[in-house]
Parts: structure tokens; sequence; C-alpha cells
């Protein structure tokens, strides 16, 4: 939880040193909550002294709550709750006891709502007391189980060093994405690195990992290592963070499971006494985070830099074109620039849809416009609509297309007495698709044979057609003049 407002700059008279300790303690303090099962409100001194000011809460994710009222903002003048002046003055931790508890609110009768904590933690740092953290447990009934005293007994450790300036670590907890909380899964580790304690969540991260054994009486160390993708190749960071003798995080990765530790080391004055380890499978998250990595930013990227790429071989070739001064070289080059552009459009448009479909519409469209730049004076345009065509059928259509209109600008017109007039007519019946290119130029050489002849552009138009995309092409002369190119092809 967040301090509110500007608090503790305003209330306070703290140094900005000490407000930020308070900010690191607020947030990994969902820890010390989450294992104590208690509410935890933060007190700070105001700047005058008369009392103090509740500047965060937290309630546990573990139990229920202790104290429903929301509490920041709130002031306590001195001497009205004698456990926060009691650990503010003495450092030391005040815990209450049947007796405090009836001078703290059972003595004065109307201040009953207003409950003495469980315990008041001051907050030192630097080697003074900067605050104090009121604990406040909801009561409850029944024995409680192993785990939980587990739980308390980490708490109590945590507390300890909360008192003392250890905790929160310089590092922090909550550096990546969520805090973290307890249920994610909890490993406590001794001295030696050996697990004394695993939550039932962290038992089944491991075995999603693939252990076999028991977690507890495990070296965590020896076995996170051996779950590691890379068996023999140690990983230091897991080494490390397994360990439990540096505080840090570290992500435990193979085919069937991530997940991430983060060790907190628990210290007592200089002595180590072991660690906690916060564990959480982040397989699903891993997962879904790739998915929409490769979907999203990664391919568009690559998209990207393909089509700059084209554009760059096209610029190329065209600054070629310009040095060449023998007519066929430079038109040779000229046509090339042109492919090379049609290729870049189609790319670009099959970039920026969605699915396994394409607008073809849209794709002939551009390269109709890519055609205009060839020859200027033409009359180029579309009739019809092909509309969503499967994208592998996309690209050699959009190819074929291309050369078929820059033959028909091209050849149909030697004498230039005519005004270029050429359409692109799309049909769709089911799934037959037809494409039809018409001219009305000079019409075909009297010797002209698809079967032969050594042009590139008809090469290009018959393996695309036939072979990718198992249709038909012929060429026919139109009335009253010029040439009639169609394509017949079934989609899947
Ligand atoms: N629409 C058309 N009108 C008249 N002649 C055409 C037409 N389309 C093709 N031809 C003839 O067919 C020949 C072969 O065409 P093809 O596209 O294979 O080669 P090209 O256009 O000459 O050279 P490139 O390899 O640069 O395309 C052309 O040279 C031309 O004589
Ligand atoms: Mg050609």
């Amino acid at each position: 939880m967040v301090e509110r407002g500007r608090l503790l700059a305003d209330r306070t008279d703290l140094r900005p040193r000490d407000r930020d300790h308070l900010r690191a303690l607020i947030a990994d303090w969902t820890l010390v909550a989450d294992l104590a099962f208690a509410d935890l409100v933060l007190w700070v001194p105001t700047w005058n002294q008369t009392g103090f000011t509740a500047v965060a809460q937290i309630r546990p994710a573990t139990g229920p709550t202790a104290v429903p009222d929301d509490l920041v903002g709130r002031f306590v003048a001195k001497g009205r709750r004698s456990e926060l002046d009691r650990a503010y003055a003495s450092g030391k931790p005040v815990r209450r006891t049947a007796v405090a508890t009836e001078t703290a609110s059972g003595g004065r009768p109307g201040t009953g709502k207003r409950k003495a904590a469980d315990e008041a933690i001051p907050v030192s740092f630097q080697g003074r007391v900067i605050g104090v953290v009121a604990r406040h447990a909801a009561a409850r009934d029944g024995r409680r189980g192993a785990l939980e005293e587990a739980y308390l007994r980490s708490a109590d450790d945590l507390i300890d060093m909360i008192a003392t300036g250890q905790f929160p670590l310089p590092e922090g907890l909550a550096t990546t994405d969520a805090p973290p909380r307890v249920g994610d899964g909890l490993i406590r580790l001794d001295q030696k690195g050996t697990v004394t304690v695993a939550s039932p969540n962290a038992i089944s991260a491991f075995h999603r990992l693939g252990l076999a054994a028991d977690l507890v009486g495990a070296n965590l160390t020896a076995t996170a290592t051996r779950l590691s993708r890379t068996p023999g190749l140690v990983d230091e960071a897991v080494a490390l963070v397994a360990g439990g003798r540096s505080p840090g995080s570290a992500q435990v990765e193979n085919d069937d499971a991530t997940v991430t530790l983060r060790s907190i080391p628990l210290r007592s004055g200089g002595e180590y006494l072991g660690a906690l380890v916060l564990v959480r499978d982040v397989t699903d998250l891993r997962r879904q985070e790739k998915a929409l990595l490769t979907k999203d930013s990664t391919i568009r990227e690559i998209h990207h830099r393909v089509k700059n790429n084209l554009q760059t071989v096209a610029a190329l070739l065209r600054l070629q074109a310009r040095r060449i001064d023998e007519p066929a070289g430079r038109a040779a080059l000229a046509e090339a620039v042109r492919r090379v552009g049609a290729i870049a459009v189609v790319h670009e448009t099959l970039s920026q849809q969605e699915g396994e479909e394409a607008d073809f519409d849209e794709v002939a469209d551009r390269v109709i416009g890519l055609t205009r730049e060839l020859a200027v004076d033409a009359r180029v345009e579309r009739v019809g609509s092909a509309g969503l065509l499967p994208t592998d059928v996309v690209t050699p259509l959009a190819m074929v297309i291309a050369e078929l209109l820059s033959n028909a600008v091209q050849h149909g017109f030697p004498d230039s007495t005519r005004k270029p007039r050429v359409s692109l007519q799309l049909a769709r019946n089911g799934r037959r698709l037809t494409v039809e290119v018409a001219d009305n130029g000079a019409g075909l050489p009297p010797d002209f044979d698809p079967g032969v002849g050594n042009g590139l552009g008809l090469k290009i138009v018959k393996t695309l057609v036939t072979e990718e995309l198992s249709g038909a092409v012929s060429w026919e002369p139109r009335r009253p003049a010029g040439t009639r190119v169609v394509i017949d092809v079934l989609l899947a």
C-alpha cells in the first residue's frame, strides 16, 4: 500500500532519507502483514512531537482484518496510546500483555473502539527511530497449524529486523510488477540452505518444475539448479538466490514451468538465521507474455525491417539505373526497381493485417499506383472486387498483376498516339476468382507465344499462376484493339 497524499512530507519533519526508508517499508510490508496474519498501521511522529499520524495501513491477504476502519490520516495525541509512545521512546518492540490491554483500552470508557495494538514496532533507520508500526491481529479460535506457526515465527524475525533497521532490504522486494504475497508460495531455509518449511503453493510450483521428491529437507540451491533448463551449467543467480544468503530474485525455468524465487535473508543483529524465499509460479504468465510478444511487437518489427530493406534495394537499383546510358540496361534496371517495389507494397499490406487473410483490393490499388509511376499518362483503373484473400494467395497474385499491368502500359502503345487505358477487373464467385487485365494498345505481336520467348515477365506470370496458385492464364486479342489477359484461380 502506498502512502496517501503527502502526509509524510506535510505532517512530519522527517528527513527525505527517512521518508524514503518508510516508503520502502510500505512497499514491502505486505510480506510482514501476510506472515503475521495481522493488519499493520504505520504511525509517524508529527512535526511538533505532540502525537502520531497514521500514514499507511495494510491488511493481511492471509486472514480477516482486525482494523476495518481506514486509519490513514488519523491523529493520536501523546499519552493516548502508550504502546506507541513506549516503542518510539525505547526503540524496542512493545508487546501487549493482559495488563497493558486493560490500561490501554479497557481503562478508559468510550475509547474501546480505538484498540491497542498487539505489538508496537519501532522503525529504525540509521540509528534513529522514525516511526512505529502497530500490529493488530484478528481474534481467532482454534489451534494454529505447523505452517501458521512457521509464518508467525518468520513475521517475528522480520519485525525484529524492522526494529533494528535491517528491513526493508536496501534492494526492495517489490521491484517487479506486483508486490510479493505470501499466498504465492513461501519457503523457509535454515542457515545451511535446507528447506525447513514449504507452503502448499511453493510445493506445487516445484512439482510443476518436475520435482518428484520432498521439498522439505532438500537443499534449495541443489534442487533449483538441478531443475533449471541447463543442468551442468549452473545459473549463478539461481544458485545465489536459492542459497538464501544474498537478497535478490532469480528465475528457475525449464520446458515445463517457470518459477521466480525471491530471497530475504533473516538476520538478528549480525547473526544469519536463514532466509525466507518467496516462490511464484509464473509459467502461465510467461507463456501469455511470449504469445503476445510474437504476435505483436516482434512480428511488427521484423515486417518493418523487411520493408525498409526492400525500399533500400529499390533505391540502390534506381541510383544504378541513372548511371547507365544504354537504354536497354536502364530499362531492365527500372523493371527491377518496379518488381522490388511491388514486393515491398505487398509486404507492407500483409504486415498490417491481423489474421490469415488480407484485403486484396487494397493490395491491387497499391500495385496500380506503382504502375502509374511507370507510365504517367496512362489511365489504369480497378473494376470489381476480390475481397479478403488468404495471405498465401495475395503475394503471388499481386506479383502477377504487377507484371501484367506493366506489360499493358509498356507494350501496348508503341506509337503513343493513343492514351493508354488499362483496366484490372477482379471478380469473385464463391471459391472462384477471375482476374482480367485489358489494354487498348497495339495488341500482341504476330509471333507471340506465351510458351516460348525469353521475357522475364511472362515467366513470372506463368510460374506463379500455375505453380503457386494452381490456376490458368491465357492471352487473347481484344476487339477493337488491344490485349486481354485472363487468370482463373480456384481458392482452397
Ligand atoms: N499487353 C501487351 N501488349 C502487347 N504486347 C505484349 C503485351 N504483353 C506482353 N507483350 C509481348 O510479350 C513480350 C514478353 O513480355 P514479357 O513481360 O515476358 O517481357 P518484357 O516485358 O519484354 O520484358 P520484362 O522481362 O522486363 O517484363 C513483350 O516483349 C511483348 O512483345
Ligand atoms: Mg514485361
